[in-house]
């Protein structure tokens, strides 16, 4: 097994059964596969990868299969070459919505699990500085997160998720309910972010310039039943600042990617930021 190649899913299939009884064909004979990327002197620098796809078309449901919290009816998801049994470690997830716990402050929702890991408690205190200060919260480390704005709440969701150290980081429209300007801040956190951790990243965006700008490689999907209808290499180098979006090579690639969402079934729901 080659251990470059971190998530496989293998002719996947999953069917729901709606509670009149139903069936919905969410997925159909999904073929994908993730590897590390890795610098000519050997440096493994991890892999960012999008899926992209209107409302409906599995996304999240691919997600939560290689999380171990949803389970393929057909074919096999495989992380580092093993079946998905169940959540763990390795995989960390961020959801749309913000998932921090209410009750904790921000520098224990960072500490907590770790806490739970029983990681020593001088390793938590300088993880947890670090990461407030990567994500900009150390003013807030005694708040609780309802007292926090969207884009703050979803900073603290990254930090969380990345306390831990996962090899492989699960996003699900992140940063969806966030404004535009403070998507883009956000988009340009995690990049910079990532290129410190070097870390795997499947994100899902219906948003196309979000997807373009992020990836390494786009995964589009179309809708009813889900399909990978193309893999779409980003050709730009790294690190990516906010001028690149401007650029014609971006706005052409912008293009394509939506001309070939719109060829696929289940068209119509794909936002196009401009
Ligand atoms: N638990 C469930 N029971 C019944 N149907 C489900 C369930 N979960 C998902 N589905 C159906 O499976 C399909 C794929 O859903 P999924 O949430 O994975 O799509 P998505 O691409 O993430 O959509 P969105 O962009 O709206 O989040 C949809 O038709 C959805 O209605
Ligand atoms: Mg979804």
């Amino acid at each position: 097994m080659d251990n470059k190649v971190k998530v496989s899913l293998q002719g996947v299939g999953r069917t729901f059964v709606t509670a009149r009884g139903d069936k919905v064909e969410a997925l159909r004979d999904i073929n994908l596969e993730v590897e590390d990327a890795f610098t000519s002197d050997g440096r493994d620098v991890g892999e960012f990868r999008v899926l992209l796809g209107p409302s409906g078309c599995g996304k999240s449901t691919i997600l939560r299969m290689i999380a171990g919290l949803d389970h393929p009816d057909k074919g096999q998801v495989l992380v580092n070459g093993k079946p998905v049994a169940g959540p763990g470690r390795d995989r960390g997830m961020v959801f749309q919505k913000y998932t921090s716990f209410p009750w904790l402050t921000v520098a224990d929702n960072v500490a907590y699990g770790m806490k739970v890991n029983d990681v020593p408690s001088a390793e938590q205190a300088k993880t947890v500085k670090h990461l407030l200060e990567a994500v900009g919260l150390t003013a807030f480390a005694k708040a609780y997160p309802d007292t926090l704005s969207g884009g703050m709440q979803q900073r603290l969701a990254i930090a969380r998720t990345l306390a831990v150290r996962p090899q492989i980081i699960l996003m699900d429209e992140p940063f969806g309910a966030l404004d535009a300007q403070t998507r883009g801040d956000m988009q340009e956190l995690l990049l910079r972010i990532w290129n410190e951790t070097a870390c795997t990243v499947l994100f899902v965006t219906h948003d196309v310039e979000e997807a373009i700008y992020l990836a390494d490689r786009i995964f589009i999907l179309s809708a009813h039943p889900g399909t990978i209808v193309e893999d779409v290499p980003v050709p730009f180098g790294r690190p990516r600042g906010p001028g690149l979006k401007q650029e014609k090579h971006f706005r052409q690639l912008q293009d394509e990617v939506l001309a070939s969402l719109r060829r696929a079934p289940g068209r119509g729901q794909v936002r196009v930021s401009i």
